[in-house]
């Protein structure tokens, strides 16, 4: 399989920050998804007055790709408004797990710094007791 195109996957995470809706935290990040049919798809995080209704970039590009029929993921991107690279929450590292095993999995900073990683190395143990 070929290496995904980082660089371009990187640069719609930082365009889909526009898209967020995040008026009670103020913080924007943008995601997006690699498939293996070359399609990219974008998410930002949408906020709820009830907070646990908020949905994280990750998880809305990720949705929409399964939205849209996608099954193989190759990589997703997530862009954090931080100086140092951030980390996914618990819920997203759990559906990551799910619909995107074995995927890359690339966390920047707004700088541009970056951390490689994937969702089994995110969420160790996934389905063991
Ligand atoms: N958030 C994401 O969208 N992705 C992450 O990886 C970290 C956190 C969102 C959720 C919430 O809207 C805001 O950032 C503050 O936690």
């Amino acid at each position: 399989m070929t290496q995904p195109d980082y660089a371009t996957l990187a640069a719609e995470a930082f365009a889909a920050r526009d898209l967020a809706y995040a008026p009670y935290s103020q913080f924007h990040v943008g995601a997006a998804v690699l498939t293996a049919s070359g399609r990219i798809f974008r998410g930002a995080n949408i906020e709820n007055t009830a907070l646990q209704a908020t949905v994280c970039a990750e998880r809305v590009a990720l949705l929409s790709a399964y939205a849209a029929g996608e099954r193989a993921i190759l990589a997703i991107a997530v862009v954090t408004p931080t100086d140092t690279v951030a980390s996914p929450c618990g819920v997203c590292r759990q559906v990551m797990a799910e619909l995107a095993p074995g995927c890359s999995v690339l966390l920047l900073s707004q700088h541009g710094e970056q951390r490689l990683t994937t969702p089994e190395e995110l969420l160790p143990r996934t389905g063991t007791p």
